[in-house]
């Protein structure tokens, strides 16, 4: 026996879909997130279509109470979500139609297709924000550990090689600096969303008079100025998905800046550096050997990375063979965008947890960088400051360095006149080039790790994060 026939499209079909199929191409098990939108996109399309005289004031409060009523029961956990209706769209018109004769004409000039680009342009305003605060909780975290330890100086590191001497604070508002552009970027995001897609219809807008101006207004895409911003073309409206993979971009930047920065905490905890004690809270043991403590938020925010770039590729790559205009692929656009905005979520959540309960092993620290190799470079500057030409400063400084070793002593540990043998413009002062505390107040310039520059820099990031 046919099965029935489906209750919103099935009026051309003499049979149902199979359950195979329903199974197959469902999508409310992920899409039903999108209800708050959706119902506050069909409230302003009501508004519209009542504005325009296509729906009674009456009508149209129906519909609005009906709406609200869902939303409540949504958010309640009691609305029966079935799968045999799809999606989130005919889940609710559905719902609503039981309650509401009038949401038989709820439909009218409306596609699911500029529905759901509806939807999705409301869920992206609002995931952006959400991503913009977690950034920002992230930021304060970083930037209370730095207060924390204003004086603690670390060697920086090129090729993992211990390079030159910096304030932690200095290394810590470089995350800051890379979380900046992030937050950024999801504000650009937020704006490339705000544009009313609904009157595009599924492809070629509608003939019925509506009023797409009213129906952004109602809905808040508007400019800084009130003034409504509408989709310019229908078929890009129902088909473009830029703003999903920029989301996702977004995101998987994101994800690599925390992954970079995990990575930095995960070497700055292992016995090596000892640096650092992460939060137990954030840690975990392993299951055989009691001595370990794992710094496993770390590694799985670097882990997560990995699949944030993922999202992003299956965008790229759904989006890219597609013929205008819309195609049922489409719908896989949802998963790997819910998933970004979500992992990336709790990633920021979790670094900014792991920040609040980190410790700096000052002893450490200090050890690590009274290497005074690590300021060659500032007995080089030491030479240019006499006169002498930076390459020729270099390679005496090389050799300089060469002498050390070869005799077995610390740099600055050389004598006088071993020094003043390699050239003639080491004077006696020569050894002032590794009093670190000189050295740090020597690096004035602005972006330079010198404690004034720190300072400027605290200051600047406390009234920045407000
Ligand atoms: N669930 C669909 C999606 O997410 C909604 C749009 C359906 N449009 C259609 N023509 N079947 O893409």
């Amino acid at each position: 026996m046919a099965k029935k026939a489906q209750a919103t499209w099935g009026g051309r079909f003499s049979a149902g879909p199979a359950e195979l199929m329903l199974k197959f191409s469902e999508s409310v098990s992920f899409d039903s997130r999108l209800a708050p939108f959706d119902i506050q996109g069909s409230k302003g399309h009501s508004a519209m279509l009542a504005h325009v005289g296509i729906l009674t004031a009456k009508e149209r409060d129906a519909i609005h109470a009906g709406l609200n009523a869902i939303l409540a029961e949504i958010q309640a956990g009691k609305f029966t979500w079935s799968t045999q209706l799809e999606d989130v769209h005919m889940n609710i018109e559905q719902a609503l139609t039981k309650r509401e004769p009038a949401a038989a004409k709820l439909h009218t000039a409306r596609s699911r297709n500029d529905q759901v680009a509806t939807d999705m342009r409301l869920y992206f305003k609002a995931a952006c924000t959400d991503i913009i605060q977690r950034i920002d909780a992230a930021q304060r975290a970083i930037l209370a550990v730095a207060e924390a330890n204003p004086t603690v100086l670390i060697p920086g590191y090129t090729h993992l090689q211990r390079a030159q001497p910096v304030f932690v604070a200095h290394h810590l508002f470089a995350y800051l600096e890379m979380l900046q552009r992030d937050a950024e970027r999801f504000v650009v995001v937020q704006d490339h969303a705000n544009w009313c897609p609904l009157g595009s219809g599924a492809i070629a807008g509608t003939t019925l008079p509506i009023d797409r101006e009213f129906t952004a207004k109602q809905l808040g895409f508007i400019d800084d100025a009130g003034r409504p911003r509408v989709t310019q073309n229908s078929m890009d409206a129902v088909s473009d998905r830029d703003l999903y993979i920029e989301f996702a971009s977004a995101c998987a930047l994101v994800g690599v800046h925390l992954s970079r920065m995990a990575e930095d905490l995960i070497l700055w905890m292992s016995a090596e550096f000892k640096f650092v004690d992460l939060p137990d809270a954030f840690c975990t043991g392993s299951s055989l050997m009691p001595q370990k403590k794992n710094p496993d938020s770390m590694e799985l925010i670097r882990g997560k990375s990995a699949r944030l770039q993922g999202n992003l590729h299956t965008l790229l790559t759904l989006a890219k063979g597609l013929p205008l205009t819309y195609n049922r692929d489409l719908q896989e656009d949802k998963p790997p965008v819910f998933d970004s905005h979500d992992q990336t979520a709790i990633c920021l959540e979790v670094l900014a947890g792991t920040f609040a309960g980190m410790k700096f092993n000052e002893e450490r620290c200090a050890a690590a960088v009274a290497d005074p190799a690590l300021l060659a470079t500032d007995l080089a500057d030491y030479l240019v400051r006499a006169g002498v030409a930076f390459r020729e400063a270099h390679h005496a400084v090389g050799a300089v360095v060469k002498l050390a070793e070869q005799k077995g002593v610390p740099l600055d540990k050389l004598s006088n006149a071993d020094v003043a043998a390699v050239h003639p413009n080491f004077g006696p002062d020569w050894s002032d080039s590794f009093v670190l505390a000189k050295a740090m107040a020597r690096r004035t310039g602005t972006g330079m790790p010198g404690p004034a520059q720190v300072k400027r820099q605290l200051a600047r990031w406390k009234k920045l994060l407000g």
